[in-house]
């Protein structure tokens, strides 16, 4: 796996709202291998403004059968990339690109006959979207629920061709959900929460066997599911979800109790090492190698986004905050380096190994 940044062409850029756009990128034959990717997946864009580098990640929303590498960007206020996505690129402009990355992926079985859920809250859709094309097209045996919370029909990214699969695929069913239009519902009106999660699944499951639940958006509405799902026994392993951003502020975490312990600590990045002290209540992995120009990989620094991804081969590190890593990842000692702080004396950290 790659961490490295391309220029890759901008081949297309499609307006799918007011303030979202969908960008197509251009992978040259050379790097067709490793911009491959599965549905779900992000990329990681790199862009200096105002002399200072500044990396996003966004959610790829084409599938892997079309062939193509598209992204959806939604505006943000004040949002440093994403405004300059959306008012400025243009066609034949290059961006900075990282291949793909992510855990929150769906790799279709032909075979396999399955009850996958979806929900997705706003531009939550751009990973769903691939994921869902993938299953319909490549996993024909499997149903897809798909229940997408927008304020309006105007704001709902992806609105027609996501209409288009629904009245192409009697195994697709898809829900709307308006927070501030009437879509003429009880059930519908408003956006998805605690007491909707009932009443979706008893109006549109009606109770089913439900193999698997992906959900992406914001924090609110994946806890919701989250939650939902748990309390009815599904065990975690069922539970898929991406976080775009949380709301737990790292600078707020508590620093663990109890004595600061010094480390020496070994960071392996493409066969380099990088090697330096550093406290147990200091600052995190990711930053103090940075500070020692490893040119180590990063995108959201807050634990949503699983681009610093390494792996712990010697001693132990705890992570402030993880919303990205699988338990098994964990298990095996993944860490998220840039909410790592190490808690023994020699610690070694590879990121080479996947
Ligand atoms: S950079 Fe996103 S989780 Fe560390």
């Amino acid at each position: 796996m790659s961490t490295s940044f391309h220029a890759l062409t901008v081949k297309k850029i499609n307006k799918e709202t007011a303030d979202t756009v969908t960008i197509t990128l251009e992978v040259p034959p050379i790097l067709t291998g490793e911009f491959q990717y599965i549905a779900g997946q992000y990329l990681t864009f790199k862009k200096t403004v105002n002399g200072e580098e500044i990396r996003r990640s966004y959610s790829i929303c084409s599938a892997p059968y079309e062939k193509e590498l598209s992204v959806a960007v939604k505006a943000i206020e004040n949002g440093l990339f994403s405004q300059f996505a959306v008012n400025e690129l243009k066609v034949g402009d290059t961006l900075d690109t990282m291949p793909p990355m992510g855990n929150f992926k769906i790799t279709p079985d032909a075979n396999a006959q399955k009850n996958h859920i979806f929900y997705a809250a706003g531009s939550g859709i751009t990973p769903v979207i691939s994921m869902v094309k993938t299953i319909l097209k490549e996993e024909p045996k499997s149903k897809v629920h798909m229940f997408y919370g927008n304020k309006s029909a105007a704001d709902t990214i992806f609105l027609e061709e996501l209409d288009a699969l629904d009245a192409a695929n009697d195994n697709f069913e898809l829900v709307h959900f308006l927070s501030r239009e009437d879509t003429g519902n009880p059930i519908t009106n408003g956006r998805i929460d605690q007491s909707t999660c009932a009443s979706i699944f008893n109006t549109y499951l009606h109770g089913a066997d439900v193999d698997a639940v992906y959900a992406c958006g914001p924090e609110q509405m994946i806890m919701c599911v989250k939650d939902f799902y748990t309390n009815k026994g599904m065990d975690k392993s069922k539970i898929h979800f991406e976080l775009f951003k949380t709301s737990v502020p790292t600078e707020n975490i508590a620093v663990e109790s109890g004595e600061v312990i010094s480390s020496n600590v070994t960071v392996v990045i493409d066969d380099e090492e990088y090697q330096f002290d550093l406290n147990s209540n200091g600052k995190n992995i990711l930053q103090a190698a940075q500070d020692q120009d490893a040119d180590v990989p990063f995108s959201c620094k807050g634990g949503v986004c699983c681009t610093c991804r390494a792996k712990v081969m010697e001693g132990t590190v705890r992570m402030d905050l993880n919303f990205a890593l699988e338990e098994d990842e964990v298990a095996d000692g993944f860490i998220l380096t840039c909410q790592a702080h190490p808690t023994s004396e020699k610690v070694v950290i590879s990121f080479d190994e996947y």
